[in-house]
């Protein structure tokens, strides 16, 4: 079927591009738009064209599968040209998502009116890209370059009312999208197609030293992405040469960007994101209702899972042990909403409508409605027993029970429950309602709908889930466990925190090992720890330096202490030689004699045991795919989504 029709009624030509299910400017679409320019400008009843999609949204970009087959045309910048040099004016109507490809495709058309709710961008350096259908061209020459240059280099969309701000949108369209662009095309009948956008002088330049404080501030943000900064390249080069030259030249970046190791990287976690979300067992099995949602605890976790689940639009009833905890638990629930209020996440009629959802108790009977309850109490596996027991008399005999639990035993909890079915693990990371990653962890006892209630919560959360099965620390604390044994190793064997640190954020993480430790609280990896002794063999390598500090009350950030030292004049960290004075009696106990080690080493080490301890967890079955280990350790840790992730990567890996 063609994805693109045209029909053509009282002067106004409407082009409408049906492609689900985001509308890709696939081979298909691009030959249909050139075949709908030559139809429309040989009819002599069309004297406006507005181009439309059906279903969610506008061209949501290049259709990315294509990125690896040999080009078929008409290629994009050729059809966007064509749309631009059409004798007829085009309006582009835009609703949903218009990004990449789709952006280009309504910049070469004349005119753009929008949904008042869409969201227009160039998300292409996510994908280790910069726009190849001139993109870079003709923004600049629409919009403040300056303002073009940061809008692609950050990947980020903006709100249709921010792009008429800007100059990118003309007119926001009221209540019905098609109705208005159809009114806004009845004024332009008639009228001259305005000149071609890139053909036109760019509306300001920037002089050197404003492109390259563009620039440098990009490089920072960047952390070791190309993309990004080419993307400031393309936008100067674009001002600063003739359109056709800047065109071509911009289209040579994109091709030589879109055969670069990281690009391939990129694209490989777009789609391995969405696969992993979508397990084959839970295919065609329907959710259960996930109305009133219920937490327990009202500690980190609680607080943030309730925020994730409030800004989803749903009720939550948070339970608490006394009244004090619960108001606490309330409150920094409603601190994360006002954070994203203050984001511009939410608007200000959403934010109290959010608000008004948000219950607590601290008596369980108040979860009695709730379809999904979310334990997220202390991590001890006596206390939740005793939470599941309650919440087995209390709930509905449909209600999904879950737990938050890092390390314990899922099937062991499920077990405290007369049906263990409607038992699973939703293991959320800390933030919770910011971070993305959800490990959905299925005991044996699992029921298939039960499962897939898990991913439509993901879903529903803007979440991306991975099925992980049971055992101590499920995919990622079990990985991130691995490679913080070996951390702890090279402690022993010579390093430092701040070397390893430093040789992980030069790799292209966030933030290295035991910053992040120091943020999260060294307090309950401790607990794990102290719980598997019994079962440590008394040889078994073991190396006592966290727990050295731990014995110190030294539990990170919230402690003002722990791998690192927190002041009020160093809130990110200062070294503190107290710890490097534990590190060296550490290695001297042990009788090590300490070494340098190159942060090249310090790499090499950490991925590679990333690597074993992902084969393994393949091996177990505790992972479905090796997808799902890079899904897992690019969402759940800030693995530089540019190399992929550890399994990607594969051997022997290159640092470079
Ligand atoms: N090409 C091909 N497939 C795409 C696609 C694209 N550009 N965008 C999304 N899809 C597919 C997804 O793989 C998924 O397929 P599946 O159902 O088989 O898993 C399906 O469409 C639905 O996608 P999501 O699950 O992501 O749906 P959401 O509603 O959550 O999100 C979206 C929609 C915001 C459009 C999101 O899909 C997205 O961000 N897509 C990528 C957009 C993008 O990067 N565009 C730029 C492409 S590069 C480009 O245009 C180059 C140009 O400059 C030349
Ligand atoms: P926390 O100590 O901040 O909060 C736990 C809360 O549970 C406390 O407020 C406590 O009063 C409450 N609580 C204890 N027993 C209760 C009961 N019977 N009924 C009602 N409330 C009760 O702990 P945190 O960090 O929020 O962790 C909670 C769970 O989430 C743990 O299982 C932990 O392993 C897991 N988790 C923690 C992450 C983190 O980064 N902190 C990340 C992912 C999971």
């Amino acid at each position: 079927m063609n994805p693109v029709s045209l029909a053509i009624e009282r002067g106004i030509a409407v082009v409408t591009i049906d492609n689900p299910p985001v509308n890709a400017a696939s081979q298909a679409v691009r030959a249909g738009l050139v075949d709908a320019v030559r139809r429309i400008d040989g009819d002599d009843a069309a004297r406006v064209a507005v181009l439309i999609c059906a279903g969610r949204t506008f061209v949501a970009g290049a259709d990315i599968r294509e990125f690896d087959q040999p080009p078929v045309g008409p290629l994009l910048p050729e059809v966007v040209a064509r749309i631009e040099t059409a004798t007829t004016p085009w309006i582009a109507a835009i609703h949903g998502t218009a990004l990449g490809g789709g952006l280009e495709i309504a910049l070469g058309c004349h005119y753009r009116i929008a949904d008042p709710k869409a969201r227009l961008g160039f998300p292409e350096v996510n994908l280790g890209l910069i726009p190849g259908a001139g993109g870079t061209v003709r923004l600049a020459r629409l919009i403040q370059p300056g303002d073009a240059a940061r809008m692609i280099a950050s990947g980020k969309p903006i709100a249709a009312t921010r792009a008429v701000e800007l100059g990118l949108v003309d007119r926001l369209a009221g209540d019905d999208l098609r109705d208005a662009a159809l009114g806004f095309a009845a004024e332009m009948q008639g009228a001259n197609r305005p000149s071609p956008l890139s053909g036109r002088a760019p509306l300001a330049c920037l002089d050197a030293s404003q492109w390259q404080a563009i620039r440098t501030a990009t490089e920072e943000r960047a952390r070791g992405r190309i993309a990004p900064v080419e993307a400031v390249d393309a936008v100067r080069e674009a001002t600063e040469l003739a359109g056709d030259a800047a065109l071509a030249g911009e289209r040579e970046r994109f091709v030589r960007l879109r055969q670069s190791p990281q690009s391939k990287a990129m694209r490989y976690v777009f789609f391995a994101e969405r696969m992993v979300s979508k397990p084959p067992e839970i295919a065609g099995i329907a959710a259960r209702p996930l109305g009133h949602i219920g937490v327990v605890g009202g500690g980190t976790m609680g607080a943030g899972i309730s925020a994730a689940v409030l800004l989803s639009g749903r009720p939550v009833t948070m339970i608490e042990r006394d009244r004090g905890l619960l108001a606490k638990g309330l409150a920094a629930t409603r601190a994360h909403l006002g954070a994203s209020l203050q984001r511009g996440l939410i608007d200000t009629a959403g934010h109290e409508r959010i608000l008004a959802g948000l219950s607590g108790s601290t008596d369980h009977r108040a979860l009695a409605d709730c379809d999904l309850v979310i334990e997220a109490v202390f991590e001890d596996l006596d206390v939740k027993l005793a939470v599941f027991g309650e919440l087995d008399r209390v709930t509905k005999s449909q209600a999904v029970l879950a737990t938050n639990t890092s390390y314990l035993d899922v099937g062991r909890i499920a077990r405290a429950v007369r049906d263990p079915s409607r038992v699973i693990g939703l293991h959320f990371f800390s933030p919770a309602h910011i971070m993305k990653l959800l490990e959905i962890v299925r005991p044996e006892t699992a029921a298939p709908d039960v499962l897939a209630t898990g991913f439509a919560l993901a879903r529903h959360l803007r979440k991306i889930a991975v099925p992980a099965g049971v055992c101590d620390g499920f995919i990622a604390n079990r990985i991130m466990n691995a490679y913080r044994r070996t951390c702890d190793t090279m402690l022993e064997e010579g390093a430092l925190p701040r070397d390893i640190d430093d040789a992980m954020t030069r790799f292209g993480f966030a933030m290295g090992l035991y910053a992040v430790q120091d943020l999260a609280g060294l307090d309950i990896a401790w607990a794990m720890r102290k719980r598997q002794a019994e079962s440590r063999g008394p040889d078994a390598p073991y190396v006592a330096i966290a727990d050295r500090l731990c014995e110190l009350g030294r539990f990170g950030r919230k402690a003002g202490a722990g791998w690192y030292l927190y002041p009020p004049d160093s809130p990110k960290g200062a070294v503190d030689p107290v710890v490097e004075q534990i590190i060296r009696e550490e290695s001297a106990r042990k009788g090590i004699e300490r070494r340098p080690i190159t942060g090249d080493e310090i790499m090499q080490r950490i991925v590679q045991t990333m690597q074993d301890e992902g084969r393994r967890i393949l091996a177990e079955g505790i992972a479905a795919s090796a997808e799902a280990i890079d899904v897992v350790m690019v969402n759940g840790f800030g693995f530089p989504r540019w190399r992929g992730g550890p399994m990607f990567m594969g051997d022997p890996i290159a640092l470079c």
